[in-house]
């Protein structure tokens, strides 16, 4: 495929937007034809004006982009078809709709818009049809706006997507959530080094409402999540009740079988990974696998009375943000012969 799409990264210069940057300075389909971030960065180049938080290089294509203005008209001329968005949900809500409205197809990491019915919470491992909303939203005639889930709801689901099967009833979940969910430059210091604060604000409702737009399964859900002093992956303990009867190995065996569905640059050929290793999975792996950030680690298999637990981890601002949304986008084209 020669031809790429020209996109925009919108809060280029957050935790997020630097994933985007990261992720499309070499990507196959797409060409980073505009970044924005707040108006004070305007004519900075991106190296420049970026505090940059990733355990990985600044790739050499992106340090000279220059910052522009956050303007629909300066976007178009820049010929941007798709808009990456990682703005806070505050100015998100305002922005996207008018993205839409002009045209742009939105793949949003805000919570701004994942609540509106036609609006898909999409993970294409495990939802792919539901790409279709997008039709609701007036496409082909108009814009749309494509989210992804709150980034621990992404690891559940990712992890429950192939456990379906077995009819959930009850999930209880305790997230241990990585500082770099809070974005830049989030939590003082003084409040999370050497400490864990069991409140994220909001979070454990996103995972309850998600989890049941995303699957289309309607269980009780008990979730506590707390923050602990790792930079980026969020652990996760589960304990699920099934209506079937489950083992140990049918949960592992589930996720062995859980393969790839479609065929895009930044999806794993196995996008959960298991391991009987002891101590796995951990935060410290979460930059593991190709794409890097991309698989869900799970391990910690264990049945007791009729309940199955286990630990997962998921790389949060990768799968659970950025790379979630680059991977949607990669669904559309693909779905909808953007590049054919
Ligand atoms: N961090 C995660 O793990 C994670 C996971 C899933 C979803 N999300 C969601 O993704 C979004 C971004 O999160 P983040 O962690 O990357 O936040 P962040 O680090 O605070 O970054 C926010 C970005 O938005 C820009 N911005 C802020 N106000 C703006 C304005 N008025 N106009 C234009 N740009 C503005 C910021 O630009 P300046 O730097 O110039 O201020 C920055 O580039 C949020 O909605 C968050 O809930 C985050």
């Amino acid at each position: 495929m020669e031809k790429k799409i020209n996109v925009a990264v919108i809060g280029a210069t957050g935790a997020v937007g630097q994933v985007f940057m990261w992720m499309l300075a070499d990507h196959p389909w797409f060409n980073v034809a505009y970044a924005t971030a707040s108006a004070s960065r305007v004519g900075l180049t991106y190296s420049s004006t970026t505090h940059w938080i990733l355990p990985l290089e600044m790739p050499s294509s992106i340090k000279d982009i220059e910052m522009k203005e956050f303007n629909f008209d300066s976007m178009k001329e820049a010929g941007v078809q798709i808009v990456f968005s990682a703005l806070p949900a505050n100015i998100a809500r305002e922005a996207e709709p008018q993205l839409r409205a002009h045209g742009f197809y939105i793949f949003s990491n805000a919570a701004a818009m994942r609540y509106d019915s036609n609006v898909p919470i999409l993970i294409p491992e495990t939802n792919l049809e539901q790409l279709d909303l997008i039709r609701d939203q007036g496409y082909p005639n108009t814009g749309f706006c494509v989210t992804n889930a709150n980034c621990v709801t992404t690891g559940l689901a990712m992890a429950l997507a192939p456990l379906r099967k077995f009819k959930i009833n009850t999930i209880h979940i305790n997230s241990y959530q990585s500082v770099s969910g809070a974005g830049y430059p989030g939590l003082s210091s003084l409040d999370i080094t050497d400490n864990c604060i069991p409140f994220i604000n909001g979070e454990e409702a996103k995972i309850e409402k998600e989890i049941k737009k995303i699957l289309s399964i309607d269980p009780e859900v008990y979730a506590f999540t707390v923050r602990v002093p790792v930079m980026f992956g969020h652990l996760e303990t589960v304990w699920l009740e099934c209506d079937e009867e489950v083992n140990e190995e049918d949960v592992i065996e589930a996720w062995k079988d859980f393969k790839v569905v479609t065929d895009l640059p930044s999806t794993p050929e196995q996008p959960v990974v298991y391991s009987s290793e002891q101590t796995f999975p951990q935060p410290k792996y979460a930059f593991w696998g190709n794409p890097r950030g991309m698989v869900v680690y799970t391990g910690r298999v264990k049945k007791k009375g009729n309940k199955i637990g286990f630990a997962l981890m998921v790389n949060n601002i990768v799968k659970g943000a950025a790379g979630g949304s680059i991977q949607n986008a990669e669904a559309f084209v693909k779905e909808y012969g953007l590049l054919e």
